[in-house]
């Protein structure tokens, strides 16, 4: 059999092992060093976003962020059903609840729909949009941009903004896609989040950061990441703080990895457009489309499977590629059907459960050659 082609792997051939032997050669190797700050600036001049404070995960990033917008116990945040599970996780950490919403022809949160939730089932009251049927407060919206695709979020950027409803971004899978108004995602809201995962289209072994364009948003980041000292010397906190700071070898990394990441980014378009076209040829397949108002990262793939027309169902397809060495994977499990979530509210879901029936994400690794491709699109032809 030939080699496993894997889902999503790291492309390492930058600076990665000067930079992180310069972090073993000079002892430093923990939170504090050159590369954290160094991280931080760079991706604050990359995103064009004041300020980017570097912590252990992404998921460490959306906990902050929903912190830093005033999201607390009963109150609601809402959220699309189509993503990892993440910043799902992260509204309950704050003791509040998701309000699951739908997903839009390109796995993103649906807009019309949000816009429809907050202006027909919230009552604007004492400064507050609160839910008709829950009682609760929705503090936020958390759009994720899904797979690399930006979410279509200015307008509902200004109605949020009249209903005093905070926007966190996830855009821990959107590094590198910028709408063509220029903004690069993860800035519209009041605060985002970047991931540094190994599968991401950058990482650091690990971590994540924090994007504001407000400075105190940015101050109290730091604040809460390094277990809210008011006084280092003499040990006084004067709030509750985490342990969430990015350690400077995994900075160093991501340094690294962020000097190599327009190079990244032309592979990841070259071999969406080829596998576009080997795939859109093929009876009952397709490649999804990326949005055309963003120049997108194209960081996942995701081919879509008309189960009649190709002659299988996308089960039956995903155990095929995976026996045959091709690692795929289907869509996340819808969030509002997970256990944890089962009895939160979910506005109208349709097209969410569409699109789990018809996904599967393929290969889409920097490192992926156009052999590999060909031969993907070989296996996809042959039925049998
Ligand atoms: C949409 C989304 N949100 C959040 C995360 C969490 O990021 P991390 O693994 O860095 O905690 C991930 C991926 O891991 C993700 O894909």
């Amino acid at each position: 059999m030939s080699k496993m082609i894997p889902l999503s792997e790291p492309r390492l051939n930058g600076k990665e092992w000067t930079y992180v032997k310069d972090c073993l050669d000079t002892g430093w190797v923990s939170t504090a060093g050159k590369y954290v700050e160094r991280l931080e600036n760079k991706i604050s001049s990359y995103t064009k976003c004041k300020y980017a404070v570097a912590v252990n995960s992404g998921t460490s990033a959306l906990q902050i962020a929903l912190q830093l917008v005033g999201v607390g116990e009963d109150d609601e945040v809402i959220v699309p059903t189509v993503t990892f599970i993440a910043p799902v996780n992260a509204i309950r950490y704050h003791r509040a609840y998701p309000v699951f919403m739908d997903c839009d022809d390109y796995y993103n949160i649906d807009v019309e729909k949000t816009t429809d939730f907050i202006l027909k089932e919230t009552v604007f009251k004492n400064g507050f949009s609160i839910n008709r049927s829950t009682k609760r407060k929705v503090k936020a919206v958390l759009p994720v941009h899904v797979f690399g695709n930006a979410a279509k979020l200015h307008e509902l950027t200004k109605l949020c903004r009249k209903r005093n409803i905070k926007i966190v971004e996830d855009a821990t899978e959107s590094l590198g896609t910028f709408y063509k108004t220029g903004e690069h995602s993860g800035t519209l809201g009041d605060v985002g989040c970047l991931s540094f995962n190994g599968n991401k289209i950058i990482t650091a072994g690990g971590g994540g950061m924090i994007l504001t364009n407000t400075q105190k948003y940015a101050q109290r980041a730091h604040y809460w990441t390094t277990q809210a000292k008011d006084d280092a010397l003499r040990y006084i906190h004067n709030d509750i703080g985490f342990n969430f700071r990015l350690n400077n070898l995994q900075a160093a990394m991501g340094v690294a990895q962020l000097e190599s990441l327009s190079q990244i980014l032309k592979v990841k378009k070259r071999n969406y457009e080829c596998y576009k076209k080997l795939i859109d040829s093929l009876e009952g397949l397709r490649l999804a489309d990326a949005p055309d108002y963003a120049h997108n990262n194209y960081w996942m793939y995701a081919l879509q499977l008309e189960k009649k027309t190709y002659g299988c169902d996308k089960e039956a397809l995903l155990s095929r590629l995976n026996d045959a060495g091709i690692q795929s994977r289907p869509l996340w499990y819808l969030n509002h059907l997970q256990k944890p979530f089962k009895k939160c509210q979910a506005y109208h879901i349709k097209k969410a459960k569409k699109m789990l029936d018809i996904t599967l994400n393929i290969p889409c690794s920097a490192t992926l050659k156009q052999e590999h491709i060909k031969r993907i699109g070989q296996f996809l032809e042959n039925k049998k």
